[in-house]
């Protein structure tokens, strides 16, 4: 991978070289049992050398995630052998060693373990960061960036039509609100009131989902919404939508459940019956970092935190975070 983002030799951080990778510690943040933000811990880890077809990156930013809390929180089981769990899907740094040029600036995703100082990840992993892009924008791209290009997709949002888009402000649905007013669409998107401001200025016309959702769609669309984008997964917000769009084949939840498996609701990403959208949202993280560098598509972080203070970034993400991604910074 050649990128734009190559950094002089004489610009690469001390830790970078090879000699010293043995001795450097590293910090890692894992969830030591299953439970609330509490069990967050931060650990010292050796993240060992690239084998093969591996970098070894130095972490500037990590992306939170919803995930990143469900992981432990016991919703997706609470199997001991599984502790402790590894904390992080994306994050963005310099790269330190390994089958990539030491000093290219990366975006990393898919990864395991990001909630650290250095993470070992495979090449194909790696994407060149933007030039001049924050790393903590950087950061937030793409897990919530490729999660919604695949919803986008699959409720083949088009020009002229018009959308509902649920959760319009948090991570996937900032995202999602502007790939679908690329595409040509009108976007109508629930929000708190504190982040309808933002909404307006990327073109989506905001409602505050704590009121009457469905009479608010049906007054500026009579017969119906030409597609459902769902990034909330509540069964009343399902029931809704189905309520206000012309034809149930074009809902499409990222948050699978068996709520949306009854509704015969499409469900994206991971869980039973659920479309992983693999190949395409690994070939959407670069169409993400192409819109970037257009200069069509932001990146909101809503909040950073240390990385020693993952726990706060996650009761942060329990809700009124604000609009955009929350990012940890180690
Ligand atoms: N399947 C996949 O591949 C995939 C990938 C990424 C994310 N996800 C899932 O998608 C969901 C959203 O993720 P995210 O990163 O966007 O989370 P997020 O940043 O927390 O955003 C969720 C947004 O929904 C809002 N919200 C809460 N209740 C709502 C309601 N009844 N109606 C409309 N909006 C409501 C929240 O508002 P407040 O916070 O202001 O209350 C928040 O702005 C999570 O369940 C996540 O696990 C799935």
């Amino acid at each position: 991978m050649t990128g734009p983002c190559r950094r002089a030799p004489s610009q690469l951080p001390h830790s970078a070289a090879r000699t010293s990778l043995g001795r450097v510690s590293s910090r890692q943040v894992v969830a030591a049992g299953y439970g609330g933000p509490e069990q967050l811990e931060v650990r010292e880890h050796d993240p060992g050398e690239p084998g093969g077809g591996q970098v070894l990156v130095e972490v500037r930013a990590i992306g939170v995630n919803a995930w990143d809390v469900k992981s432990y929180s016991g919703s997706a089981g609470t199997d001991p052998d599984k502790l402790p769990i590894l904390l992080g899907g994306e994050c963005a740094g310099v790269v330190l060693d390994g089958d990539l040029p030491a000093g290219d600036e990366v975006i990393v995703h898919p990864v395991s373990g990001a909630y650290a100082d250095r993470v070992v990840a495979k090449v194909g992993s790696c994407v060149p960061k933007p030039f001049g892009m924050p790393f903590e924008e950087a950061a937030g791209l793409m897990l919530t960036g490729t999660a919604a290009a695949h919803l986008v997709a699959a409720t083949g949002v088009a020009r002229g039509e018009t959308v509902l888009l649920n959760g319009a402000a948090g991570g996937v649905g900032l995202f999602a609100a502007q790939l679908a007013r690329h595409r040509g669409a009108r976007v109508l998107g629930t929000a708190l009131p504190d982040d309808h401001a933002v909404l307006r200025e990327l073109g989506v016309e905001p409602f505050d989902f704590r009121e009457d959702v469905a009479a608010w769609v049906r007054e500026r669309a009579p017969d119906g919404v030409d597609a459902v984008l769902d990034a909330v997964g509540l069964p009343t917000v399902l029931d809704l939508s189905l309520d206000v769009v012309r034809s149930r084949d074009r809902v499409a939840t990222l948050v699978p459940s068996p709520a949306a498996t009854e509704r015969g609701i499409a469900q994206l990403g991971f869980g039973e019956g659920a479309d992983p959208g693999t190949e395409l949202r690994a070939a959407a993280r670069h169409d993400l970092v192409a819109a970037v560098e257009q200069g069509w598509l932001r990146v909101f972080v809503a909040d950073r935190f240390p990385l020693a203070r993952a726990a706060d970034a996650h009761r942060a993400m329990g809700g009124g975070h604000g609009a955009g991604k929350i990012v940890l910074v180690p």
